[in-house]
């Protein structure tokens, strides 16, 4: 028999005879093995539209497009370790566009509404394209950044891809260049970072959110009724007719919109309540319950049947929780996959909608010399 010093010293040496025999791209991709995957995705505008993949070390694999910066998918485990897609989405280009929806889209210049598509700013009045009623809704109707290309990069040493997008002094009636930068990173902890930042030269609006709809069961699987949803939030801001802020910080206290404790999204949604009639079930910014300006959770869905849960954080003031009361079966999704009324929710962290109409709520206006950061995270677990 070897004595077991030579054992070890025979292994390491064979070992390093197989490393030898590695061509350099095996190694690069095994050092690199967390950083994101690039492979094209077809073309829009004469340019090219680029998917980017992340994967971490427990099999989450998320991936987005500089179309729209969209996540077009994220898959997780589930409490056996099988992973599901939670997002509704296409399997195309072609699939997003158009994209009625905003399936997994970045939203903005102004996440939300604007009131009858206009706005004082500094004296002057400023008009935009209507799409939402009487409203401008997400940015407007052409040039908004969930139906643009972006600038794309993978991130240098990080799991993760950096979408850049000006959006030129005029563009759908904003004023001012606005240079964005949405990075997307994914950590070994399940979490997907991401990082709004900004600059302008002249004063504009600004107000961007992720519209991600998540069913934690697997996207296309069915209804998200079921989904224990908390909401970290004590008041919403109440709507009128057009789903515009009345101005008014409601308590939920003794109301369906309380989800101070996790409650079914089904268990109360379709309840005679005035905001919920209006909003054809929970299409609401809420207030995030919050002490000082930095991270804070906003909101927990769990999934009852898989285990998985969804935990938002962020440093914005609100949060629309809207439960897909829009989807009509209209939309093919995934796997063919037909996306009915509520087969999804979105949790867009953002400014209060109309914030530019509303003084007395926290501004959105950025200024030159200023710069916008703004950071969201999701993350995901099991119990
Ligand atoms: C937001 C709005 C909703 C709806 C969706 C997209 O959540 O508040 O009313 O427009 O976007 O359909």
């Amino acid at each position: 028999m070897m004595p077991r010093r030579l054992v070890t010293v025979c292994v390491a040496f064979l070992l390093g005879l197989a490393l030898c025999g590695l061509s350099p791209a095996q190694k690069t991709s095994s050092k690199h093995k967390h950083e994101a995957q690039k492979q094209s995705f077809g073309t829009r505008e004469g340019r090219a539209v680029n998917l980017y993949t992340l994967t971490n070390a427990h099999g989450v694999e998320i991936r987005a497009m500089n179309y729209g910066g969209i996540i077009t998918s994220i898959r997780v485990p589930d409490r056996k370790g099988q992973l599901a897609d939670v997002v509704l989405g296409h399997e195309t280009l072609e699939g997003y566009t158009p994209n009625p929806p905003y399936l997994g889209a970045v939203v903005g210049r102004y996440a939300n509404r604007i009131a009858n598509g206009t706005f004082m700013l500094d004296g002057k009045t400023y008009t935009l394209p209507k799409n939402d009623g009487p409203n401008t809704l997400h940015g407007g109707v052409k040039r908004t950044f969930d139906k643009v290309v972006w600038d794309d990069e993978a991130l240098q040493g990080n799991n993760g891809v950096a979408f850049s997008y000006l959006s030129k002094d005029g563009e759908e009636g904003f004023p001012g260049n606005l240079k964005l930068k949405v990075t997307y990173t994914l950590m070994d902890s399940n979490e997907l970072v991401i990082n709004y930042e900004a600059t302008t030269d002249k004063a504009t609006p600004i107000n961007v959110s992720q519209h991600s709809y998540f069913n934690l069961a697997g996207e296309g699987t069915g209804d998200i009724l079921g989904h224990e949803l908390m909401l970290n939030a004590d008041r919403f801001t109440p709507v009128d007719k057009n789903l515009i802020p009345t101005g008014e910080l409601r308590p939920v206290k003794g109301t369906p919109m309380d989800f101070t404790t996790p409650t079914k999204i089904g268990a109360r949604i379709d309840d005679n309540y005035e905001q919920l009639v209006l909003g054809k079930g929970y299409d609401h910014n809420f207030v995030i319950n919050r002490k000082g300006s930095g991270m804070t959770l906003a909101a927990r869905a769990y999934e009852p049947a898989s285990g998985r849960v969804l935990e938002v954080s962020t440093d914005q003031p609100g949060v629309q929780f809207y439960s897909g009361n829009f989807l009509d079966g209209t939309v093919t999704g995934k796997q063919g996959h037909v996306y009915k009324r509520r087969y999804g929710f979105c949790l867009e962290t953002q400014h209060f909608p109309d914030s530019p109409n509303h003084p007395d709520f926290p501004s959105t206006i950025l200024r030159p010399g200023e710069t916008f950061h703004t950071k969201t995270v999701f993350k995901f677990s099991t119990r």
